[in-house]
This record gives C-alpha cells, sequence and structure tokens, in this order.
C-alpha cells in the first residue's frame, strides 16, 4: 500500500506539472484528489485496516494528500499569473460596461482671462505679468497716489510689512513695464488682484483684473475708445453699445468709467443694471496716462502719450454669463463650474 501511494504521488506530480491550463488542471485535480480519485478511495479505506497499518498508511496517504493539493494551488498560481490579467479565466468580466473618468476642464475665470489675452493679441498687445507681492512704489506712489492720497482709502491694502503689500489691483504692472522698457508700448497684463473687502455678493477680498497700456506718440483718447470699442464687441457681442462718462483715477487724466448698454434689458432698467443707471453697466475704468506717472517712471511727459484701462474679471464674466454671486467663483462647486 504504501509503495502504491509512492507511485501515485509520482504519477500525480508529473500531471500537474504537465498541466497547460486551466481546463487540464481541474481535470487532473478531480482525477488525484477529487471524490472518486484512488488516493479518496484508500482514505476511506482506512477505518478497514488493522490499527498498525491504519497508523503508517493513514499518515502516508495524508501526507500525499496535502502534498498534491500544494501542488495543485502552485500550479494554478502559475497558470493564472501566465494568462492575461482581464483573461477569462482571471474572475474579471470584460463584458461590463466600463466605469468612465470625468473630466475637468480649465475653470471659467481662466478660460475669459484666456479669451481676453487672444481679444488683445489681435490688436497687438503683448502679456505682462508682474508679482502678487508689490511694493508701496509699484502699487501706489508712482501710480501718483503718494502716502496720504485720499485714493489710498478707497482700497483696504492687506499689508505685509508697511511698505509690502499684496496689489490692490494690476495697475501696478504698468509701473514694472515702462521701468523696463522704453516707449511704444503695448501690453496687457491679466492676474490677481487682492484688498480687504468683506465678502458679499458682488465683492471678495481675491479676485481678477486685466490691466491694458499703450504708450507711443500722439496717442489720442480717440485710440483708447476705438481700443475698448472693439474689445467690447468681441467680449460681449457685435451690438454692444459702448460709452465713457467722466470719472476720477490719480493715474489718469482725463478718466472715463466705460459703460456699455444693458443687454438684459435694452437699456430700460432692471434688476442687472438698476433702476437708476439709465439701463448702462459700467464695465471698465480707463484714462489717458497722467503726466506725472511718466515722470515717475522716467517718460519724458512733453514726448509721450498713452492710454490705460483696467476691468474686473469677475464682473465682466458675472455680466455675460449672468452670474449673480461672486463667491461661486470660488467654491469650487462642480454643479457651477461643468456648465462652463
Ligand atoms: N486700477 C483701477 C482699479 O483697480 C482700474 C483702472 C482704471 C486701471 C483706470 C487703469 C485705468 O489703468 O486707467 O479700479
Amino acid at each position: 500500500m504504501i509503495e502504491r501511494l509512492d507511485a501515485l504521488e509520482a504519477e500525480a506530480a508529473r500531471a500537474f506539472d504537465a498541466a497547460q491550463d486551466g481546463g487540464a488542471l481541474e481535470e487532473t485535480r478531480v482525477r488525484h484528489l477529487g471524490r472518486k480519485s484512488e488516493l479518496t478511495r484508500i482514505l476511506r479505506g482506512l477505518k478497514d485496516l488493522s490499527p498498525a497499518d491504519r497508523a503508517s498508511v493513514g499518515a502516508r496517504a495524508n501526507r500525499l494528500r496535502e502534498s498534491l493539493e500544494r501542488r495543485y494551488e502552485e500550479v494554478r498560481a502559475r497558470l493564472a499569473s501566465a494568462s492575461s490579467p482581464a483573461g477569462p479565466s482571471s474572475g474579471h468580466d470584460v463584458t461590463l460596461p466600463g466605469r468612465s473618468i470625468p473630466r475637468g476642464h480649465q475653470h471659467l475665470i481662466s478660460q475669459v482671462l484666456h479669451e481676453v489675452r487672444e481679444i488683445f493679441h489681435g490688436m497687438g498687445f503683448a502679456l505682462a505679468e508682474g508679482p502678487d507681492v508689490e511694493d508701496d512704489w509699484h502699487n501706489f506712489e508712482a501710480l501718483n497716489i503718494p502716502k496720504g492720497h485720499p485714493a489710498r482709502a478707497t482700497t483696504d491694502t492687506f499689508y505685509l510689512r508697511p511698505d509690502v503689500l499684496l496689489r490692490t489691483h494690476t495697475s501696478s504692472v504698468q509701473i514694472r513695464v515702462m521701468e523696463k522698457q522704453q516707449p511704444p508700448v503695448r501690453i496687457i497684463c491679466p492676474g490677481r488682484a487682492y484688498r480687504n473687502e468683506a465678502v458679499d455678493a458682488t465683492h471678495h477680498f481675491e479676485f481678477h483684473q486685466v490691466e491694458g497700456l499703450y504708450v507711443d506718440e500722439d496717442v489720442a483718447l480717440a485710440d483708447l475708445k476705438g481700443t475698448l470699442d472693439q474689445f467690447l464687441k468681441e467680449f460681449f457681442g457685435p451690438g454692444t453699445e459702448m460709452r465713457f462718462s467722466p470719472s476720477y483715477f490719480p493715474f489718469t487724466e482725463p478718466s472715463a468709467q466705460v459703460e456699455i448698454r444693458c443687454f438684459f434689458c435694452g437699456g430700460k432698467g432692471c434688476g442687472v443694471c438698476g433702476p437708476l443707471s439709465g439701463g448702462w453697466l459700467e464695465v471698465l475704468g480707463a484714462g489717458m496716462v497722467h503726466p506725472s506717472v511718466f515722470r515717475a517712471v522716467g517718460y519724458d511727459p512733453e514726448r509721450w502719450t498713452g492710454f490705460a484701462f483696467g476691468a474686473g474679471i469677475e464682473r465682466l464674466v458675472m455680466l455675460r454669463h449672468a452670474v449673480p454671486d461672486i463667491r461661486l467663483f470660488y467654491e469650487n462647486d462642480v454643479r457651477f463650474l461643468h456648465q462652463f
């Protein structure tokens, strides 16, 4: 009996090693370990043996069963790792529909910054950039807003040190560009600006602006008007009507508040443009560069002339897409974001 078990072991081991696929392996398992296998028969017959034989044959037969089961597992693991991971024997159902991965896209503000850049690029404006952390000179002083000037009170500034701050507007980049470069200058600067504002539907402590600057000989207010008219028509649509109203900025003279006819009510006055606006929406500030600004950067104000403008990106976007609350841009709720 012991010899028979030795022979069985050799035979079964060869058969397991020869199995090339799951089917052949299963057949071998049934033949050598199954209910009707010779080994099972021997194990079942143990009870009929003499106590001495039962002990020795039983021990040998049980060892054989354990060794064959181990061999079976080894071969099964080898075959599974050799077959392709998504193959039919791997336990994956290749016919199930796949799980789709939601696709992201640029934030609406980033899209619009890009679009604004493209529009001005088409009119010959180059891109300029400056730091978000600015010094007092570039953000205020050189823009004709000296210490104690009332215009300082109109922006609640985040100071890092007495002379270092988060820029309150992108106008600081005008100064940086003119300090480095001689006219002609034609740049736009899209970027972030910061003000210590209480947050509400139309105010945020962090927002985006686009600044524009054009310096050359004989630049006239008409050039400013033509440039902005073109921009606003491309941004809001070809039927957009624009007008200038007198305004005040320390860094421009004259200064204008630029408005477009309300496209929600057509100029009759509504919830968007307000009952007192007469149907006009303020969209940006602009003007002719002040001689003091030219002097601050070392340009001769007798020779050079220029215009500048600054627009709040969130405001432009809120108007064009009827977004009721500036906070929506910063909450990152995908139900809002995926609409654009
Ligand atoms: N810096 C102004 C602001 O933040 C916007 C502005 C107005 C920029 C007139 C200009 C300008 O360059 O000429 O409100």
